[in-house]
């Protein structure tokens, strides 16, 4: 795996509120040469995600923000991303849905991973609600953010088959894997477009 220095790199903001196990997979992603993206700033709307102690380990800038305020933090928000020229936004597990106004600032350029084969299962207890109905299938999606709760454009989505026994912690595990592959997949295919 050849290392780049970030150089000529698209500089992104990963958002996120809890464990980060995305942010750490498109960390690693980003420092591979073949990697569009570079990670230069952490925002999570939760002091305590344990997410943010990939800031830490991987040097990276972060900010929290607690959006109790929504109009304020969104503009604190933007004038960070401008002040640190960030050009793209990856949403990975953040709970709070950004306003019109901001995703005007950042009109396709903003991308979201949900565990759902969307269009199906927007929004919270996907597992849940996809076991209820006894679906066969389940899976994740990476999609552009529009100002509707996820239901911009579709990027790729990985199909994963739900077994008999199956449990909401063990599909969530299951489909977190292929989370994990899927969205520095998706980003390779957004920059080939
Ligand atoms: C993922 O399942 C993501 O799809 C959903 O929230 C979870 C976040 O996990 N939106 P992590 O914080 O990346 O580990």
């Amino acid at each position: 795996m050849v290392l780049s220095t970030g150089y000529n790199k698209i500089r992104t903001a990963v958002f996120i509120s809890g464990t980060g196990s995305n942010l750490k997979s498109l960390i690693k992603f980003s420092k591979i040469k073949q990697s569009p993206i570079s990670i230069e700033f952490i925002i999570s709307n939760n002091s305590k995600a344990k997410g943010l102690n990939y800031a830490k380990i991987y040097k990276i800038k972060k900010k929290v923000l607690n959006f109790k305020n929504k109009n304020l933090s969104e503009n604190k928000l933007l004038s960070i991303l401008n002040k640190n020229n960030i050009k793209m936004i990856c949403l990975a597990g953040f709970m709070k849905i950004l306003s019109k106004n901001f995703i005007k600032e950042f009109k396709g350029k903003i991308l979201n991973i949900h565990p759902s084969l969307l269009p199906k299962y927007k929004g919270l207890n996907t597992h849940k609600r996809a076991l209820n109905n006894n679906e066969k299938y389940s899976g994740c999606t990476v999609h552009f953010v529009n100002s509707r709760l996820d239901s911009g454009k579709i990027i790729l989505q990985k199909k994963v088959k739900i077994s008999k026994n199956e449990t909401e912690t063990s599909l969530a595990k299951k489909i977190l894997a292929q989370e994990h592959k899927l969205y520095p997949k998706a980003i390779l295919k957004v920059f080939s477009l």
